[in-house]
């Protein structure tokens, strides 16, 4: 088959590790940019416009904006990727795969669990496939894992942790007029640790205790913490949660954007027969009564991964994406239980926070926040059950038959402090 022609919408931030991840697939002679959504484009003042005369120059059409693409772009684009403002997923998708595209769209999916239902059945009546950027369920040694574990070799799986530590400085918050709110404009964004910069650890997890290679587990209930050091932003900044799995295995989640020091993603993943870590760089350690053994990514890039996949679905190579709507279901309904169970963004008192830096670089820092969030992950526990005084303790949430998210028509905090 031809080369597949990629439209990426947009030029800023992350829309440009599209366009460069794009570029690099040309290499391989399965994927091209031919187009991308510039809007404004005489009247940038970001920086893009470089970039812009730059993508000129290689013969890329910059169309004015998605409704031109959508229309002028039939026959000409055959993937289009959407590394767009979260509030906005749901809209341009659908859009997208009513006028006839598949897509790639960004991750977290959509906000509501309602929102991902009504594109899965999109996908369906259209033909077309959404994959969803969660690159690490692209990751070879993520995959190798949950083959072995699918193989019960760890045995049954008895629970799995994740902790994730990223500070975000101000800069981080005000590059759009979305991060850090919980809505925009009337809309959800839920833009936390959970749902956007680590939620990528939350779906790991959810996706190695699905019963088979390509699908993630179902639910049970869900317990969850959700706090803001920063007076500035509306969403969470620190939250951690604990779940269960349909099958059985407890999940435990803990992640913040406020640590004294980073520390990347670890996941530990314990069963009856053995325990496998699994970290950030792709390195991967399985132990069982027969030995350790270790083993990576072997160089592939998961980022580069997600376009190329993409690619082969289109070209007819692959049945279907990695990371699909339908395996990030039990994601976003992870997400909305949360939201239930904490039902407040909790402010963290500023006794406790400490600014560190200053101007674009100012970062907040909760007062022992990393030795915490470990405490918490060695005992199983969360915040509130460690008895942290800023902490407060919330319900268990059933998931079962979870279909509903609408925090609209039960006004709390983050909805009325988010608008
Ligand atoms: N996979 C990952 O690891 C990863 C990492 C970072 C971000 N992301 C995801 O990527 C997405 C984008 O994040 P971001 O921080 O880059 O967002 P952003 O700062 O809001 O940038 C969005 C870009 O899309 C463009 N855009 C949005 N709607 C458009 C429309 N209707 N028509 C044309 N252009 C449109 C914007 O154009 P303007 O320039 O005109 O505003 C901007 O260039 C989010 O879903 C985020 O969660 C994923």
């Amino acid at each position: 088959m031809k080369t597949v022609a990629f439209a990426v919408v947009g030029v800023r931030n992350f829309a440009q590790s599209h366009i460069r991840t794009i570029k690099k697939l040309e290499e391989e002679g399965i994927g091209r940019l031919q187009a991308v959504v510039v809007r404004d484009q005489e009247g940038r003042q970001d920086g893009s416009a470089q970039l812009l005369q730059e993508l000129g120059e290689q013969g890329v059409v910059l169309f004015d904006s998605y409704e031109q693409l959508l229309q002028e772009g039939q026959g000409l684009v055959d993937l289009i990727t959407l590394p767009v403002a979260v509030h906005t997923h749901y809209d341009l998708a659908k859009q997208g795969m009513e006028a006839g595209y598949s897509l790639v769209l960004e991750k977290p999916p959509v906000p509501t669990v309602q929102q991902v239902d009504d594109l899965i059945c999109l996908e369906q009546q259209t033909g077309q496939f959404c994959s969803v950027g969660f690159q690490m369920i692209h990751s070879p040694s993520l995959r190798k894992l949950k083959e072995e574990v699918c193989a019960g070799r760890l045995g049954e799986l008895k629970e799995i942790t994740c902790r994730g530590y990223w500070p975000r400085d101000r800069a981080y918050y005000s590059r759009n007029g979305w991060a850090g709110r919980a809505v925009v404009d009337g809309m959800l964004v839920l833009d936390g640790p959970i749902h956007n910069a680590l939620a990528h650890y939350l779906n790991n997890m959810i996706f190695m205790s699905g019963p088979a290679l390509d699908t993630s587990a179902d639910l049970r209930w869900i317990r969850a913490e959700l706090y803001r050091s920063r007076p500035f932003i509306t969403s969470d900044d620190t939250s951690c949660l604990e779940a269960e799995t349909t099958a059985g295995t407890r999940l435990y989640f803990y992640v913040t954007h406020s640590p004294r020091s980073q520390f990347d993603p670890v996941m530990e993943v314990v069963g009856t027969k053995g325990t496998a870590t699994w970290n950030y760089e792709g390195e991967c350690e399985i132990e069982t009564q027969d030995g350790t053994e270790r083993f990576d990514n072997g160089g592939v890039d998961p980022w580069f991964e997600v376009m190329r996949v993409s690619a082969k679905v289109r070209r007819g190579e692959l049945a279907r994406p990695y990371s699909t709507l339908a395996n990030s279901r039990s994601f976003v309904v992870a997400i909305n239980g949360a939201y239930d169970s904490a039902r407040y963004i909790r402010p963290i008192p500023q006794e406790f926070v400490e600014s560190t830096l200053s101007g674009p670089k100012e970062c907040a820092v909760v007062k022992d926040i990393d030795e915490l969030l470990d405490q918490a992950c060695a005992h199983r526990k969360l915040l509130s059950d460690l008895g942290v005084p800023w902490a407060v303790s919330t319900p268990r949430i059933d998931l079962q038959d979870y279909k509903e998210f609408s925090p609209f028509s039960q006004p709390r905090t983050f909805v009325e402090l988010g608008g």
